[in-house]
Parts: structure tokens; C-alpha cells; sequence
């Protein structure tokens, strides 16, 4: 019968963008979406995306046919490199499996379908803790495959930075054994990261625990700049030997957000079976991924290939990973020096301290609806703001209407 499918809500961030769109003021601001634009606000396509487009419509053995069920194996190995560091023992003792996936959703979906099948050792807990904040879609990936979730402190209202005393805390208590979702780098929606310290002792407590890690990394390169630095928690958490998974997308540090480009990575702990391990693991991925959409798609998969296999074009796409981030230090600069300038009450400092692709600014959800309904401003109710639709030509105004509504 009908009435049996309620009304669901709108997502809150695709509505926010149409929200935006509709609005025709000629002022309006879009700080939602993490989705870089350039100073003129303007999706960018990454230079050395077109070369690798253009390499591919010259190609001519190209086609149209599927990928095998586990993805494009040029993909899959450099994919796993870049994460791990080509020199990885992970990878040399092929402790490592890898799927291409439908981006970084797709990636956390499969590892958490994954793990709501096999990770059920006996009298071991099953609940996935999330960080509170994370990525919205977190909780619905993980609740829509029937694992519990459960959440863990992470962003001191304070210090407007990382409340690492009440996360260990909770990761000490949480039973032994459970899912830990980490952000490798440029955390999802507060741009606060653990120090290289903070991961040691973060890895230390979780191996005490038998913790197991789940990574999500859906920024390498806009955290630092650089793709190595921005791999550090993932290279370390793989030395220290956890058995763990990683979601990985292609989405925002290749600029292909629509072409589903990502991986899920499987590694299993350095022990004289983890090779057979892994190979079983990988063909229970392959039967998953058949059920859910029998292989990924391939042209954002071939860009990328062609880019992370041609130290020509690998150089040129760390540079334009550079020009991102510097785009985004300059405007986090420009913002904090612009409310400063205003004299706003309050402390500015976290809009430089944090880092990635987004600023908590710590507005509160009436704070960001007035800057929506009075200054065209839209940004997500909790506060954060992404910090690529910032530019040139709009920072000063956003500033002054932050300014405003603060002292309202
Ligand atoms: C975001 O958080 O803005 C991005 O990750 C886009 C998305 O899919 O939510």
C-alpha cells in the first residue's frame, strides 16, 4: 500500500546546493558543498586532467567495455601506492587487496557491507564509532548496512580544535575490538587533525584495545599540499602492522567529483598467512561488488591511471594539488585577517589553525540561517563552511556579514 513509504527529508547538502542555485541574487555566496572552485567561483578542471582526457580520446584502443569486477588493475596498484608509499612491506608481501569503487562513498559502503559480513569474531563488539562531527553520510552508510554505530568525541567547542583527551577517553572504553572510522587527513566537516604525535599515541591505544581501523581519505594533498604528508596517519597505522581498511577517493584531489573515481583497500597484518588471507578476502570483495554493481566505471578510473603512471603528469598534478591548497591557505588568511580587521567579537585564529578543504567556523545554526536569509550566504547549519568558495572577490563581503550577524 502507499502509506507503507513514509516521506524522507531532503539531504541536507544537495538541498543546500539547490537552494543556492534557485537563489538569484547577484551576491550569493556557496560555502556548502566541498567542491573546489577557482577565484572566479568556477568548478576547475585540473590542467593536467585535461592532458590525461586528451591521451584517452587519442587512444585508439579505447572502448566502451566493462572493467573486470575488481576495477582497472592500472588503477588498483598506484592507487594502493599512493596511500601506502611505493616502498610499502604491505604491498611487497601482497598483504594488500584493492577494488575500485563508486568514489569514496562507494568505498565506504563496500568496506562497511564488508565488515557487516566478516567482522564477526565471537564475543567480539561489531559497533563502528564515527567521530562527533563526521561526514553526514557516514551514519547512513554504515546504519543502512545494519551495523551499530556509536560515536566518539573529536571537536573541543573550546579550543575549537581536537578534543584529544575526551576521544581517547572514549576510545579506552569502547569494547575491545570495536570499528574505529578515521579521517586520514583533512577531516570532514572541522578541518582539525591529530598531530603526527597525537596519531602515535591514538595507533598506541588503539592496538592496546585490538581497535580495528577503518580510514576514510577523501583529501589526500588539500590537507598539506603534499600526498605523502597527508598519508602519514595511514603509512603509520600500516608500519604499527593493524589489520584495516581504507576508502580512498578520487572525487576532490583529482577534481573528477562526478565520474565515481575511488578505491577500497584491504590490508591485512604482516603474519606467515596474511598472503592467502588477503587473496580470500579479495574474492569475497569480488562477489560483493558483482551483487552491488558488477564493475565500476572507467573514465574517471583511466584519467587518474594514466595520471599516477606518468611521472611527467604525477609532477604536474602535485602541482595542481599546490595550487588548490595554496588557493584555500590564502583564503582561510584572507578571512581571519578580514574579521580581525572588523574587530568581531570572538577569536579568529581556528579559521587558520584548521586546515583542508573546510573551516568550523563555530557560527551557530541561527547565525548560519541569517547569513543565509539576510546576506545569501549558504553554509551547512552546523557551521562549516567550505573554504574553495571563498575568493577574491567575495571574502570581504562574507567577512563583514560574519561580522554582523556575531554581533547581532
Ligand atoms: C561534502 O561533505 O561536502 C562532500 O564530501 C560532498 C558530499 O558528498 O557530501
Amino acid at each position: 500500500p502507499p502509506e507503507v513509504v513514509p516521506q524522507a527529508p531532503e539531504d541536507p547538502l544537495f538541498g543546500l546546493m539547490r537552494a543556492y542555485k534557485a537563489d538569484p541574487s547577484p551576491n550569493k555566496v556557496d560555502l556548502g558543498i566541498g567542491a573546489y572552485r577557482d577565484d572566479n567561483a568556477k568548478p576547475w578542471v585540473l590542467p593536467v586532467v585535461k592532458k590525461a582526457d586528451e591521451i584517452l580520446r587519442n587512444d585508439p584502443e579505447a572502448n566502451h567495455e566493462y572493467l573486470p569486477i575488481a576495477g582497472l588493475a592500472a588503477l588498483l596498484g598506484r592507487a594502493a601506492d599512493l596511500l601506502l608509499g611505493p616502498s610499502s612491506p604491505a604491498i611487497a608481501e601482497k598483504r594488500v587487496t584493492s577494488v575500485q569503487t563508486i568514489s569514496g562513498t562507494g568505498a565506504v559502503h563496500l568496506g562497511a557491507l564488508f565488515l557487516a559480513r566478516f567482522y564477526q569474531i565471537q564475543g567480539v563488539n561489531r559497533t563502528v564509532y564515527l567521530s562527533n562531527p563526521t561526514w553526514a553520510n557516514h551514519h547512513q552508510i554504515f546504519t543502512n548496512v545494519g551495523l551499530p554505530i556509536a560515536t566518539y568525541p573529536y571537536f573541543s567547542k573550546e579550543t575549537r580544535g581536537l578534543d584529544f583527551e575526551g576521544m581517547k577517553a572514549s576510545l579506552s572504553a569502547a569494547p575491545d575490538g570495536s570499528i574505529i572510522l578515521l579521517h586520514a587527513c583533512a577531516h570532514n566537516p572541522t578541518g582539525v587533525d591529530p598531530t603526527p604525535e597525537q596519531w602515535r599515541d591514538i595507533a598506541a591505544l588503539m592496538k592496546a584495545k585490538k581497535h580495528f581501523p577503518f580510514f576514510d581519505t577523501a583529501y589526500q594533498g588539500f590537507a598539506s599540499g603534499d600526498l605523502d604528508r597527508d598519508a602519514f596517519a595511514l603509512r603509520l597505522f600500516a608500519e604499527e602492522g593493524f589489520e584495516l581498511v581504507i576508502a580512498q577517493s578520487f572525487a576532490k584531489n583529482f577534481g573528477l567529483y562526478g565520474e565515481r573515481a575511488g578505491c577500497f583497500h584491504y590490508v591485512a597484518s604482516p603474519s606467515p598467512t596474511s598472503a592467502e588471507t588477503t587473496t580470500r578476502v579479495a574474492s569475497q570483495l569480488a562477489i560483493l561488488q558483482r551483487s552491488e554493481i558488477s564493475n565500476p566505471p572507467i573514465y574517471g578510473a583511466r584519467i587518474a591511471s594514466i595520471v599516477l603512471n606518468d611521472p611527467a603528469l604525477f609532477a604536474e598534478w602535485q602541482d595542481n594539488l599546490r595550487t588548490m591548497s595554496g588557493r584555500i591557505q590564502d583564503m582561510r588568511a584572507k578571512l581571519r585577517a578580514g574579521l580581525e580587521a572588523l574587530g568581531t567579537p570572538g577569536r579568529w585564529n581556528h579559521i587558520t589553525d584548521q586546515i583542508g578543504m573546510f573551516s568550523f567556523t563555530g557560527l551557530s545554526e541561527a547565525q548560519v540561517l541569517k547569513l543565509r536569509s539576510d546576506y545569501h550566504i549558504y553554509m551547512t547549519k552546523n557551521g562549516r563552511i567550505s573554504m574553495a568558495g571563498l575568493n577574491s572577490k567575495n571574502v570581504d563581503y562574507v567577512a563583514s556579514a560574519v561580522d554582523k550577524v556575531v554581533r547581532e
